[in-house]
């Protein structure tokens, strides 16, 4: 019995910490040098002091929905809790690759606001836990990444990443 309850108490810990850090795994470096190679982006739309992926970047108190982005080159990994709204708001930005977990492919607000370029990477990304926490299991759902507003040769070098579909 003891060992029972302490199990109990140990898958407790463990969904806590899963629930507090999973808006938060950061993008791999190998994934997002690619991609920032390719796009030139000019802010880390979802950041923080210590996960910002650029020199440039807004966090939750800047609250990345309330900013303009009709002039930047959005790079953007949000919280999945942000995804519905994140989407529309990735169509008035100059430039936004928008990293989702492909459960995004069958939602409304993803088929309100199609982006130009769908990318489907041909394994699963893995993502980092926050910094000074293990990294006890990786984001089980594979990434799609939602481009708007890329350039034509943009199109053809996302291409070394993953399958490349122009929807628009
Ligand atoms: C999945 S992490 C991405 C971290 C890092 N930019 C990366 O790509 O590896 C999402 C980050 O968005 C931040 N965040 C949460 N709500 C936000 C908001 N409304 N506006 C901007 N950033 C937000 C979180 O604090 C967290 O640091």
């Amino acid at each position: 019995m003891p060992g029972t309850y302490r199990m109990a108490f140990h898958s407790i810990s463990i969904n806590d910490q899963h629930k507090e850090i999973r808006g938060c795994w950061r993008t791999s470096p190998a994934v997002f040098n690619k991609l920032e190679g390719i796009f030139g982006f000019t802010i880390d739309a979802c950041a923080d002091r210590d996960n910002h992926l650029l020199p440039r970047y807004w966090t939750e108190e800047d609250d990345a929905l309330t900013q303009d982005w009709s002039e930047e080159r959005v790079f953007c990994n949000p919280p999945f809790g942000m995804a519905a709204k994140i989407v529309p708001k990735a169509r008035t930005a100059k430039l936004a690759v928008i990293l989702l977990p492909f459960t995004v492919l069958v939602s409304k607000y993803f088929s309100q606001n199609p982006p130009d370029v769908l990318l489907l990477p041909p394994t699963r990304w893995k993502y980092l836990p926050p910094p000074g926490l293990p990294s006890f299991t990786n984001s089980p759902l594979g990434t799609v990444a939602l481009v708007y507003g890329p350039s034509p040769h943009e199109i053809d070098d996302l291409k070394v990443l993953g399958s490349v579909y122009k929807l628009t």
